[in-house]
């Protein structure tokens, strides 16, 4: 495991979107597996940028999403679909076809399970992960729980999730309790994967994922096995490390 340590979030931002970057420009085909919320936000503005300015290009680069809230469409502005739409993918050169989310849409959860696992087996598996980190350790939407589970599935949230994502829905009664998300083996699959993290926040989660035993109770502890796992946070989410 390496730790890069970055003074702020638009510092830990930066140098991600260097890692991101590196892998497209050397493997123009890369499958990417990216993230939402807050945390990767600024790695997708500078990635955009270098976009902007020629230095990258995204026309042969395929994309799957690690989650999506069941119940939302992917025109549902709280949609990780039009998440990735809004912060990436309409500023860029990617081929939406080239770009897989699961479908919140679809109520029969073992066909979309099922549908998604197939999706990531064609694709080859996943070159560079690009994770988020929750502040109960949860990754995509693996929850904490007594075991890790395997393949996309579909999750009941925990209330410190759906408490945690309420900010950016109109109350807490509109979080969906639901959500299909990649599975740990997926995710540990991935031949490089980098996490970012920022602010204090995140510091219990960032001690007790990477400076604790590795336990389902934490989710993302697991990342310690992986063989080429990056790290990426800023002083104040390394501060009880
Ligand atoms: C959601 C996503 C995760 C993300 C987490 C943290 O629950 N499913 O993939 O890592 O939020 O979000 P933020 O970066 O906004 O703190």
């Amino acid at each position: 495991m390496e730790i890069i340590r970055a003074r702020d979030y638009d510092h830990m931002s930066r140098q991600a979107a260097n890692i991101l970057s590196a892998q497209v420009i050397l493997h123009p085909d890369s499958v990417l597996g990216l993230a939402t919320g807050s945390s990767p936000i600024g790695t997708y503005r500078q990635l955009i940028k270098w976009y902007e300015k020629g230095d990258i290009d995204f026309r042969r680069v395929r994309t799957v999403n690690l989650d999506e809230y069941v119940g939302l469409a992917a025109d549902h502005p709280q949609s990780y679909a039009h998440f990735m739409r809004v912060n990436f993918f309409d500023h860029i050169n990617i081929d939406l076809k080239n770009t897989n989310i699961p479908d919140g849409t679809n109520a029969d959860d073992e066909e979309e399970c099922a549908r998604y696992n197939a999706v990531i087996r064609k694709l080859g598996g996943v070159n560079l992960q690009l994770l988020g980190i929750g502040p109960n350790g949860h990754i995509g939407f693996n929850e904490p729980g007594d075991c890790f589970v395997k393949g996309t599935h579909k999750v009941e949230l925990t209330d410190a999730t759906i408490h945690a994502n309420k900010r950016f829905f109109d109350s807490v009664d509109d979080v969906p309790r639901y959500a299909y998300s990649m599975g740990i083996l997926d995710i540990m699959q991935a031949e490089r994967v980098v996490m970012v993290a920022s602010g204090e926040n995140k510091a219990d989660a960032v001690r007790d994922a990477f400076f604790g035993p590795v336990t389902p109770r934490v989710p993302a502890s697991i990342l310690q096995l992986h063989k080429n796992f990056t790290l990426v946070a800023d002083e104040a989410a390394l501060s009880k490390c």
